[in-house]
This record gives structure tokens, C-alpha cells and sequence, in this order.
């Protein structure tokens, strides 16, 4: 087995937790005995902006395309690109342009990561998020009028297509079934949307017909996101609309610890394109270059991506490392520990 990966750090404390992300896979492929096929890419980035004026080169799609996945560091360094540049300038092109029309993002309680939920305990918390990524209420579809007029007026339409809604749904489900408790939490607001949400849990029951293992359990968002922090043991799989999954995919991790800790994964199922994986943070420019960034979210980025290309034992063995060593040190700062980035991600690899 040999997979083709672009590697891409991007900006900040991207290019510091990445080395360690790969780390982890030169270990994992060794134990497990596949082949990776590394492209280290320096374009998606701020210096690459700052030397040819714009973030990737024109053809960076047909320089991508044969690639099995996309391994994604962090965009971004607003002292000299503005943030709406360098994101719709790298990474919103990939989302788009290939598809990705799932993001998944797993929220997990470690032991030895103190819980913002008072009480917690590791096992408690373990769910995943996903969230339609393509449409929904994230459209471009309005406009204002009588601008600047007392009679101002502003309209931005949802569109909820049945292709995309189908086949968020399909996913959502076929990952509560392949999961222990197959439960699948539908994030809905049929009682104040009254056309789109009706009509989205109107899908979710047509495709749940496929799936009479999975049980359902539509909430509505304002009470779901109480749960999340209330209740967080209720969840297994929860699908949500691109607005509500948006809310979710931050709120779940944040009950969880630190944002050095969440990975993602932007997902083209059918493998027509590249899928992308990449940590929830940012470059964070407040502490690049002192080599104290949490590597754990890059690590557990590159898991679910091994995972994603049929790696599941090799997922698994360093999700297990992850948990070991989260658990007993060495730890990053913002876990409370004194450990540099690459001492926490030699320990990680090194129980791969
Ligand atoms: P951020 O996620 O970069 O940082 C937020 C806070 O969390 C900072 O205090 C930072 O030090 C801390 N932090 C983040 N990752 C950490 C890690 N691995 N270990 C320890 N602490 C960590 O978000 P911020 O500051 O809003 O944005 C900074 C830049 O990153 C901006 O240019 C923004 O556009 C970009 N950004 C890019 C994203 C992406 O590439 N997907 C996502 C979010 C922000
Ligand atoms: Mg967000």
C-alpha cells in the first residue's frame, strides 16, 4: 500500500507542529508497513504570498488532484495578509474546489487533560461532529437594498439541495452504525425554520430508512448546544446543517480542553478529489517560534487521515500513543506542563 500526500504547513506554528505530524506517520508506516509519497509544498502560505502577490500558484488544482490526501498545517499571518486573503486565498479553494463536503470533527475527553465541564471523566465525553460543508445557510444568495436609506433592507437565502443534504445525512449515518452505540443526533430548528428544517428532518427520516440499526434523535440546535455542555454523555454521532455544525464543531471541542488538541477533517467520501486534514487551530502567531505548540491536534489530524485512506490499525495505534501520553506526560503548556512541541511529539511517535 502507497498513498500520495501533500504536505502542506502553511503559516505560524503550522510549520512547527507539522514536522511532528510526520513524525508520528514515519512511525506508523513502519509499524504497519504501508508506503507514503510525501509532496512538501511551500505555497498555501503568507511568504508565498509575500513573494508572488497571491497564495498558491494557478495551477495548484492539477498539482493537487492526484494526490490521496491533503495533510494541512494552519493559514494565516495578519500582520501582513489579511485573514479573509490567505483563507479564501488556500484553504476555502480546497473546500470548494474538491468538494469536501463533510467536516468531521471528533470530540474526545482524555485522561490527564483537565475538563472545562465540571465532573467529567474520560469516557464520558467521545463523539463526533459532522457538519455540512457546502451549503446550507452559507450561500452568497441576497443582497441589500435601499442601502443606506431608513427603508434598508438586507436578504441572505439557506439552500438546502436534496443531493446535499442526502448525502450528509448518508454519511452521518453509515458512521453511527459502524460505531458501538449507533445513535445518531439530528441538530434541527423545525419549530421557528419552518420551511428548511421541517424539510431537513423530512430527509433525515427518508435516509434513516436504510438504517434501521441507527437510532435517531432530533433535538432542536438551541437545546442540543445546552446538552453539549450539560449532557455531553448523550452524544454518539451528531449531524448538523453548515451554521449549526459550524457552532458545534467549536462548541464540542472547547468542552474538552485545549484547542491544541482538536484535529478536523474535510472530506470528499467518494475520493473523487483529495480529502483534507488539518488541526482546528490557527497559526497562532502569539507564540510561534518558541517551539510550545501543542502538536497533539496536527498528530490526531494525520491519524484520522491514515484512517480515511483504510489505515485503521495505524489510526488507532496512535490514538492510542496520543492517549498515553497526554495521560502521563511529557505535556505542552497549555496542558499545564513544561514540554516543548517536539519533546511531546518524539514521545508520541515514539509509541507508535
Ligand atoms: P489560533 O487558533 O491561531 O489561536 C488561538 C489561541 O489558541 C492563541 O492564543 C494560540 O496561542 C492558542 N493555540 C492555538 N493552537 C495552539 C496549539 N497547538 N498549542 C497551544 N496553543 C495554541 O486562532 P487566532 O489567533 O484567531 O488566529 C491566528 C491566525 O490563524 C489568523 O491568521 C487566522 O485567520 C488563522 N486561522 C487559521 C485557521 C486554519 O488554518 N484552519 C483556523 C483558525 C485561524
Ligand atoms: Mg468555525
Amino acid at each position: 500500500r502507497s498513498y500520495k500526500i501533500a504536505v502542506i504547513p502553511g503559516d505560524g506554528i503550522g510549520k512547527e507542529v507539522m514536522p511532528e505530524g510526520l513524525r508520528a506517520l514515519q512511525a506508523a508506516s513502519q509499524r504497519f508497513g504501508f508506503q507514503l509519497e510525501l509532496e512538501h509544498i511551500e505555497w498555501a502560505s503568507c511568504d508565498y504570498y509575500a513573494a508572488h502577490g497571491q497564495m498558491m500558484p494557478d495551477d495548484w488544482k492539477a498539482r493537487l488532484s492526484d494526490k490521496d490526501a491533503i495533510l494541512f498545517g494552519a493559514v494565516g499571518w495578519p500582520a501582513t495578509v489579511p485573514d479573509h486573503v490567505s483563507l479564501w486565498g488556500s484553504l476555502l479553494k480546497f473546500r470548494r474546489e474538491f468538494d469536501q463536503y463533510i467536516n468531521l470533527r471528533p470530540v474526545r475527553l482524555f485522561e490527564g487533560v483537565p475538563c472545562p465541564l465540571a465532573g467529567r471523566k474520560p469516557g464520558e465525553i467521545d463523539y463526533l461532529v459532522v457538519r455540512e460543508n457546502t451549503e446550507g445557510e452559507y450561500t452568497n444568495l441576497g443582497g441589500v437594498m435601499f442601502a443606506g436609506t431608513e427603508r434598508e433592507i438586507v436578504i441572505q437565502e439557506s439552500v438546502f439541495s436534496r443531493h446535499g443534504t442526502d448525502r450528509v445525512l448518508r454519511y452521518a449515518f453509515e458512521r453511527a452504525q459502524s460505531r458501538p452505540r449507533k445513535q445518531l443526533t439530528v441538530a434541527t430548528k423545525s419549530n421557528g425554520i419552518a420551511i428548511s428544517m421541517p424539510w431537513w428532518d423530512g430527509r433525515a427520516d427518508a435516509v434513516g430508512q436504510d438504517f434501521p440499526g441507527v437510532r435517531v434523535d432530533k433535538q432542536h440546535i438551541d437545546i442540543l448546544s445546552a446538552r453539549f455542555v450539560l449532557q455531553p454523555e448523550r452524544f454518539d454521532v451528531v449531524v448538523a446543517s453548515n451554521l449549526f455544525g459550524d457552532i458545534l464543531s467549536d462548541l464540542g471541542p472547547a468542552t474538552t480542553g485545549t484547542i491544541g488538541l482538536a484535529p478536523s477533517a474535510n472530506l470528499n467520501p467518494e475520493r473523487r478529489f483529495p480529502s483534507l486534514f488539518e488541526p482546528v487551530h490557527g497559526s497562532a502567531p502569539d507564540i510561534y517560534g518558541q517551539n510550545i505548540a501543542n502538536p497533539v491536534a496536527m498528530i490526531w489530524s494525520a491519524a484520522l487521515m491514515l484512517d480515511f485512506l483504510g489505515e485503521r490499525a495505524a489510526h488507532d495505534a496512535m490514538l492510542g500513543a496520543i492517549e498515553t501520553v497526554l495521560a502521563q506526560g511529557p505535556r505542552t503548556r497549555d496542558l499545564g506542563g513544561r514540554a516543548s512541541t517536539t519533546e511531546m511529539g518524539t514521545a508520541v511517535a515514539t509509541l507508535i
